[in-house]
């Protein structure tokens, strides 16, 4: 057995910053901090924010708010831009994990290239590691990404999962998994942690948690969709008995 521990789990909080920001932030509802604490109560190990460029979610006063009231590590995911160091430099997160960005996509759709990115990368992870923060890097399942990673010195790589949850194909899905695999043993024999993430849900997490070495798994969109259809009934019960 590779995996003796349980794994960790991130909990993403996005989605609930987007349904505040379809009202433009007029509403005091959904309270951020709030939901926080409750997927703490659930039993989330870490709280995961993106804040995204286009800061269609999360804004900075969230991540202000997380950082201070999380009884938990913090993840911030971030482009590797020097006005997204200054945040992670302000608020100290716990872990920075970069991510790519592409304004007109719906979510991260990929991993980072690490060969593209390289400088900004490794400024970003020089700047951030000696404040105490870890750094992991959110990849497709590619050796040559993860020893890229490990030359640019981060702390964890973390899987995109999304191409292999979408597959539909039993071959190709295979094949999509070996590539997890592979890239997980190589990533634990360079030292360094293995997350992943992405379109999980519990279906393919009773999978994932087979992946090798894997320490932990951030998710955010099934479960916020899950909790809507969990507490749809009492929440309309309230207000049926309010009329
Ligand atoms: N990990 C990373 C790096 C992400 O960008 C996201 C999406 O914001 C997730 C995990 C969570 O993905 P999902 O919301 O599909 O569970």
């Amino acid at each position: 057995m590779v995996n003796k521990l349980s794994v960790r789990l991130g909990v993403n909080i996005d989605h609930v910053a987007t349904l505040r920001q379809v009202r433009g932030n007029t509403t005091v509802y959904p309270d951020l901090v709030n939901v926080m604490k409750l997927a703490i109560k659930g039993g989330a190990d870490q709280i995961t924010i993106h804040l995204r460029e286009d800061r269609r979610h999360i804004q900075e006063f969230d991540v202000r708010n997380i950082t201070r009231e999380s009884t938990v590590d913090v993840n911030l995911e971030i482009g590797a831009t020097d006005f997204m160091t200054k945040v992670a430099l302000k608020y100290l997160p716990d872990w920075v994990c970069l991510v790519p960005e592409k304004r007109a996509e719906l979510t991260t759709e990929g991993g980072l290239d690490l060969f593209k990115s390289e400088h900004r990368v490794r400024k970003l992870i020089s700047q951030v590691q000696p404040r105490g923060m870890e750094v992991s890097l959110f990849i497709d399942p590619s050796l040559r990404q993860v020893e890229q990673a490990a030359l640019l010195g981060a702390d964890a790589c973390e899987f995109h999962t999304g191409k292999w949850v979408l597959l539909k194909e039993k071959r190709a899905k295979a094949k999509e998994w070996k590539r997890l695999v592979d890239a997980a043993r190589l990533c634990h024999d360079l030292g360094m942690r293995v997350h992943a993430g992405h379109g999980l849900d519990v279906e393919h997490v009773k999978k994932i948690k087979q992946l090798p070495y894997l320490v932990e798994l951030n998710i955010g969109h099934s479960i916020i969709c899950d909790s809507v259809e969990k507490g749809i009934e009492k929440s309309v019960k309230q207000m049926k008995s309010l009329l």
